[in-house]
């Protein structure tokens, strides 16, 4: 018999945790990096685009499933489709990208604890744009700290989680999430008054397709797959533990739209330092840490802010990385017996063994040769596979099951449950079942080179570029 689960105390509370998961680093760290090497403006158009039309309806789809089943991911497919082996294997297939995203999860928010100790120091002080810069730089390739904060962070992670779900987690999320948007909020009114703000919005906001590629297409579709949480099987689990009377469509829209609305106040935060004090926007993945400190430097009170910010990096990190180690546990928990205790030790060791050559991956420690042969570190090497190419699948094999497998009236009854507003049940399946499969697997075509919607478009401006540049 399964033993009864535990439920969220409350549905703001339930609210409140789903948005500590999905606001983490990938709405802080990820969104402003990869819009930076993806050009800006369509990239950010194609990010919103697939979080409304593609990741909410995917995002219900996994409540769903979860609280039909009540149990964790890979036992939700198990269940519902009678033990099929190609679902349960998607359910792993979550599982494995939880894994490998806090493997190296827990290096950048270890690098986020360092920054608090400099923002402490008050490091900034008095220093120029390059030196603050270079800090980032010399801070990821020194190899003995950053396996240290990789090491603090993931058992700090894990001291969270093996007391169990709830306790302390619902009560931090309310603070650190409100704090965040405080927080953000002040610092955009601050950008605002950089002479760079108006290219920056500019850049953000105004589409230009020559910038983009095929490729950041997918990367547009997995960044919103990342920062919605989604393809992991952490919605599924959160879903189960979600109780028959909560509203889950009204959620999911709910977090949605916060998402967007960070994202976006991220973006004019950091785009008017990148513009004003002539950092590029391809910066790469240390582009937060290289850039915000140099506002930081310019503020009265910095000491607080700064500290108060990065304070606030990490707890969102943490909220983030408490769902990433609870989920992949609870499915060893479910399926293998282990203890809790056992299951968290477990996976939080496994995921800081993992995550070692990813800490690394700046210097020549392991690996001394992964970049010459793979094109990119380690680290940018785990973070591409999962965020490009594995949550958009298993995003892509959730929504084909809830729309062609999983039983039409269970789900109708599932989604009806705690809600009134039924009339969006059937755009939200013909979504479920249509769009969004259609969706991943052109932008997954796409992006292959098996089609081409830039009807050769790209191949030509390239060509003339060639030619330009080889007359001159
Ligand atoms: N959504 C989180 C972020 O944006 C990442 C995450 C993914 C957290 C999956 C938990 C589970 O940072």
């Amino acid at each position: 018999m399964q033993k009864a689960r535990e439920h969220w105390s409350s549905h703001l509370g339930f609210i409140l945790v789903a948005a500590g998961s999905a606001i983490g680093l990938g709405t802080l760290w990820k969104f402003p990096y990869v819009t930076g090497e993806n050009g800006g403006g369509l990239f950010v158009i194609i990010y919103i685009a697939c979080t409304f039309l593609i990741g909410l309806p995917v995002f219900i789809a996994e409540l769903i499933i979860g609280r039909a089943a009540q149990r964790g991911a890979v036992g939700s497919f198990a269940f519902l489709s009678h033990n099929q082996t190609f679902w349960k294997g998607v359910g792993w297939l979550g599982v494995l990208s939880s894994f490998l995203i806090m493997s190296f999860y827990s290096v950048l928010a270890g690098w986020g604890m360092n920054y608090v100790f400099m923002s402490l120091t008050q490091f900034w002080e008095g220093r120029t744009p390059a030196e603050i810069s270079q800090a980032f730089t010399i801070l990821s390739s020194s190899g003995d700290i950053t396996l240290f904060w990789h090491l603090a962070f993931t058992a700090l992670t894990v001291a969270v989680v093996l007391p169990g779900i709830r306790q302390g987690i619902e009560y931090w999320s309310r603070f650190m999430t409100s704090s965040l948007f405080v927080i953000l909020l002040g610092l955009v009114c601050y950008s605002f008054t950089l002479e760079g703000f108006g290219k920056a919005f500019n850049f953000l906001f105004s589409p230009d397709a020559s910038r983009l590629t095929a490729k950041g297409v997918l990367q547009a579709l997995g960044l919103s797959f990342f920062t919605l949480s989604l393809g992991q099987g952490i919605m599924i689990t959160y879903g189960s533990y979600m109780r028959k009377s909560d509203n889950i469509p009204r959620t999911g829209v709910i977090i949605a739209v916060t998402i967007t609305v960070i994202s976006m106040l991220v973006g004019l935060m950091i785009f008017p330092i990148i513009f004003t004090f002539g950092f590029q926007p391809e910066e790469g993945l240390g582009l937060v840490f290289k850039t915000l400190p140099v506002l930081f430097s310019k503020l009265p009170g910095a000491l607080i802010i700064s500290t108060t910010f990065f304070i606030l990096f990490v707890f969102t990190a943490l909220t983030s990385s408490i769902a990433l180690v609870e989920v992949v546990s609870a499915n060893f928990i479910d399926l293998l017996g282990w203890s809790r205790r056992k299951a968290v030790l477990v996976v939080g060791i496994s995921c800081f063994i993992f995550g070692i050559p990813s800490a690394l991956s700046n210097t020549d420690l392991v690996f001394a040769n992964w970049k010459l042969v793979y094109g990119k570190t380690f680290f940018s090497t785990i973070d591409e596979l999962v965020s490009t190419w594995f949550l958009p699948l298993c995003g892509l094999l959730t929504a084909i099951y809830v729309g062609w497998f999983f039983d039409r009236k269970q789900v109708e009854h599932e989604y009806r449950s705690g809600t009134n507003t039924i009339r969006f049940f059937r755009p939200w399946i013909f979504f479920v079942k249509w769009v969004a499969p259609i969706a991943v697997i052109t932008i997954i075509l796409n992006t292959a080179g098996v089609i081409n919607l830039d009807g050769g478009q790209k191949e030509v401006e390239q060509e003339m570029e060639v030619e330009t540049v080889s007359r001159s």
